[in-house]
């Protein structure tokens, strides 16, 4: 089979070794050895993935020179104790500098994974292999890798680029709604930042005008959707890899989401749901502010409103908890909050200048 040229090049323009190929379509797993050995010289590839995964997908990668590690599945096992059990795998098979780790999974596997990657015998080759939506769009391009301690999600990890993306769309056909829903949330970010990324695909009309397509899973314009998503990431990272400062816009909607996420315990929301409150949460600090238009609030809560991406707090959150858990997020510098708030369509700022009465 010809390799086809890839949908995107993600360049970082510091370290322009590191460029690497992101391929979006539906038949990407079942020619997986061919992408894998046009673009890693590995003679062993350690697969990670788990129950859930590997239960809908048995045949996929069995590839001739892949042994696999079958993770349980969840959040909770993004830890110590399953990276050591991940690296005393790549250990016992004696992968070598020039072997490859495959992430096959969500966010939670390819963070995990990448994380590995990025330690073992001080950096071997990553491959991602996303699953879900949410890490078709964000968490597989971009090269955040982590694990999560008791003191704090991701607070353990590198930045480690992969060497390729496969993106391929037709394992969303399995994905729950829920998890779905999720994704869209990340993909709905990026019509709020996509012009002060410096990118112009209209993404915020596109996903005003493909709603039912995008809810059918078409895998078309599911297609153009991953693919739109991928450029703005990509070109973000291309200008700041490493978050020194336009990288946090792709923070829209988090501060006040991984605050809930905390208060929650992690557990009442996905990362998702936390996001979709957390933009609408910075829409309407902007608003209070006078910092938007009517006009765009009202487009924006519409948007949020056609993907049901609306979500009440449990009345048992109080307002200080939620202040609390956002002066201990690891982005507040000088015990200032640090916000991304909307100006106009496509557009924001990164701001700490905001007067606690109003976040309250
Ligand atoms: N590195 C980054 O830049 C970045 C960005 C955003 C999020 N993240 C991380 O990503 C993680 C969340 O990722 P996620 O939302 O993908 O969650 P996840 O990896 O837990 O996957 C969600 C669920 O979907 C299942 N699943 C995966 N693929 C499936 C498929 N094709 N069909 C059916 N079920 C499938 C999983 O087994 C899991 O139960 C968090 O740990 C978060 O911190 C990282």
């Amino acid at each position: 089979m010809e390799i086809k040229n890839p949908d995107i090049k993600v360049n970082i323009n510091e370290k322009p070794a590191y460029s690497y190929p992101i391929f979006i379509g539906d038949n990407l797993l079942e020619n997986a050895q061919q992408y894998i050995s046009k673009y890693s010289n590995a003679n062993k590839l350690l697969v990670i993935t788990n129950e859930t995964i590997i239960n809908l997908y048995p045949n996929a990668l069995k590839l001739d020179n892949a042994e696999f590690l079958i993770l349980k599945d969840g959040e909770q096992y993004k830890n110590f104790e399953t990276y050591k059990q991940i690296l005393d795998k790549a250990l016992d098979m004696k992968l070598e500098r020039k072997d490859a780790f495959v992430a096959f999974g969500g966010g939670v596997i390819g963070d995990i994974t990448g994380f590995c990657a990025a330690t073992y015998l001080r950096g071997v080759d990553f491959i991602q292999i996303p699953t879900t939506l949410l890490a078709q769009v964000d968490s597989s391009v971009g090269g955040k890798v982590a694990i999560n301690t008791d003191y704090g999600k991701n607070l353990i990890g590198a930045f480690y680029q992969p060497k390729l993306v496969l993106a391929d769309i037709s394992t969303l056909k399995t994905l729950d709604n829920r998890q779905f829903k999720t994704g869209l949330a990340e993909v709905v970010k990026y019509a709020f930042i996509e012009k002060t990324a410096m990118c112009n695909f209209n993404f915020f009309e596109f996903m005003g005008s493909n709603v039912n397509a995008i809810k059918n899973r078409e895998l078309d314009v599911l297609k153009d959707m991953i693919k739109i998503c991928c450029e703005i990431k990509a070109k973000v990272v291309n200008i700041d890899e490493q978050e020194k400062g336009l990288r946090a816009i792709l923070n829209f909607g988090h501060t006040y989401a991984h605050a809930i996420e905390k208060v929650t315990n992690y557990t009442h929301f996905t990362h998702g749901e936390a996001v979709a409150i957390g933009m609408r949460f910075a829409l309407d600090l902007a608003k209070l502010r006078k910092t938007i238009t009517d006009e765009y609030y009202n487009a924006s809560i519409n948007l949020l409103s056609k993907y049901a991406l609306t979500y009440l707090l449990p009345a048992s959150i109080s307002q200080d908890e939620l202040m609390q858990a956002m002066m201990f997020d690891k982005k507040v510098v000088d015990k200032k909050i640090r916000f991304v708030l909307p100006t106009e369509k496509g557009k924001v700022i990164i701001t700490s200048d905001i007067e606690v009465k109003n976040i309250r």
